[in-house]
């Protein structure tokens, strides 16, 4: 049943009366008996589970109220590279990039790895023969080919790699301009997107392999900017020195633009002696690199890619997807601060609370030069006292 008001004919309209409002217009062909008098509303849909989870995601890291980040004035590119193997660059590259999304960051992230794992933790398919880096850098298929939206994250796109990438190491060799396959469908996929969408990427993210052949170099002389994830072991310093001098090489000879932007801390683990000196000695080399926010060594983290998921998803309110949150500000802001003020000495970050470190950064600090990247850096002895680097810290409460 509807309620009409219906004008005169002809001549000038005249304000409804009382009596015309209230008629009901009833069809002849309807019995007015048989209309019921109030329909029953149908029950509302079941809320999307997906669109759930990210409210929740959204709320836990009190993100709620926040002002999105402001865009860059450019697409950042960046490789996020280190030659040694296991010390977090996949983790680093799917957190930080579903870090920034949810700070309102258009994000890509490419997947530059025949492991694929970036493409798990992102839960994009990767199984051989799908479309992804393969394709496009022996394929000649366009990057538009190949990017998926990644499932839960609205802002956050992603190229998978499959092992089929492996066979793109040897493939290449032969091929003319073989370290600028990357590069070149990177540059048409952001002129296309921008074309297409009105609006720019604001991130592109690479995941490399653990190795310093040809696919790490075409993502190397496909960015601007390369951010280095350093596990906090003495190992991890003794390989830096030879990744500087590979970054040095590419920008002298391949990619002039190259900078190396950040050194992010990884496994950072509060409770050993050893963490807090590898953070001061690398701190001390590169003070103006070394973001102030590391990354604890958590179960959740490592637990997440299981799932198809990042930290951030997973348990968004984890110390582990706190302090992603808090590196992305950072990386995004291109700031950092001096180590004193990030990790006091004799208060080492505790593990299984990076906030105490990571909230109080100040965010107004800006980078200055970059890394004189062709220092030849040798890692002096560093000396742990007691041996306290043996605890398990996997099972840390609140991991
Ligand atoms: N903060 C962390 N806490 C606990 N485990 C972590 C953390 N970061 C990474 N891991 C785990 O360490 C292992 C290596 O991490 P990841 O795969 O990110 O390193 P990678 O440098 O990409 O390795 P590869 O060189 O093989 O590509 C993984 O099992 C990952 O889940
Ligand atoms: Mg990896």
């Amino acid at each position: 049943m509807s309620w009409e008001v219906v004008p005169p004919l002809g001549g000038c309209v005249s304000p409804p009366t009382t009596s015309d409002i209230l008629e009901p217009v009833v069809s002849r062909e309807t019995p007015a008996a048989a209309t019921p008098a109030t329909a029953p509303t149908p029950p509302p849909p079941p809320p999307d589970p997906a669109v759930v989870a990210h409210q929740r995601m959204v709320r836990t890291l009190g993100l709620t109220d926040e002002e999105p980040l402001p865009a860059p004035d450019h697409t950042r590119l960046v490789a996020v590279a280190n030659q040694k193997g296991g010390v977090g660059k996949t983790t680093t590259a799917v957190n930080l990039a579903a870090a920034l999304a949810l700070l309102g960051q258009k994000v890509l992230v490419i997947d530059m790895d025949p492991q694929g794992n970036a493409s798990t933790a992102l839960d994009l398919p990767h199984e051989p023969g799908t479309t992804g880096v393969y394709e496009v850098l022996v394929g000649g298929k366009s990057l538009l080919d190949a990017v998926l939206p990644v499932p839960g994250l609205p802002g956050l796109w992603g190229v998978p790699a499959s092992v089929d990438l492996a066979g793109a190491e040897i493939e290449l060799v032969s091929q003319v301009a073989r370290e600028n396959r990357l590069r070149k469908a990177v540059q048409e996929y952001l002129t296309e997107h921008e074309r297409e969408h009105g609006e720019r990427l604001d991130f592109v993210v690479i995941d490399c392999p653990p190795s310093l052949g040809l696919l790490t170099l075409n993502a190397m002389v496909a960015v601007h900017e390369v951010l280095i994830p350093l596990q906090t072991e003495y190992y991890a310093l003794e390989g830096l020195g030879h990744l500087l001098g590979t970054v040095g090489l590419i920008q002298e000879h391949l990619n002039p633009e190259l900078q190396i932007t950040g050194i992010l801390l990884t496994m950072y683990d509060g409770r050993t002696k050893l963490a807090p000196q590898v953070a001061d000695e690398v701190r001390t080399h590169f003070p103006e690199r070394v973001l102030a926010t590391p990354i604890p060594r958590t179960v959740r983290v490592s637990e997440a890619p299981s799932y198809g998921q990042t930290v951030l998803q997973y348990d968004p309110s984890s110390p582990g997807a706190r302090a992603y949150l808090q590196a992305a500000r950072e990386f995004a802001a291109g700031t950092t601060r001096p180590a004193a003020e990030a990790a006091p000495q004799g208060e080492p970050v505790v593990t299984d609370d990076p906030t105490a470190t990571a909230s109080d950064a100040p965010a107004d600090i800006p980078t200055s030069d970059p890394i004189n990247i062709s220092d030849n850096y040798s890692p002096p002895p560093l000396s742990t006292g007691d041996p306290q680097g043996e605890q398990a810290v996997d099972g840390a409460p609140g991991a």
